[in-house]
């Protein structure tokens, strides 16, 4: 069974080791994609990720808006 923390805890780029939680946190902070990226180093490494945290961050921006 899969729990709220079970999610955030979810690795969305394994070269960074960087979580979706993480991503989350950042995002509600305010920074963007280049932002998390530059914190965290997602999408510096094989480039894989991208994608999926793109859509990750777009569909956040859709439910839940920077403020
Ligand atoms: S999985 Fe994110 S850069 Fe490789």
């Amino acid at each position: 069974m899969t729990n709220e923390n079970d999610v955030a805890d979810e690795i969305m780029c394994s070269c960074s080791g960087t979580t979706r939680g993480k991503i989350y946190d950042l995002y509600k902070q305010g920074l963007d994609i280049d932002g998390i990226s530059q914190r965290t180093g997602i999408k510096t490494g094989c480039g894989g990720c991208e994608w999926d945290i793109e859509e990750f961050v777009k569909a956040l921006k859709e439910i839940d808006p920077p403020s």
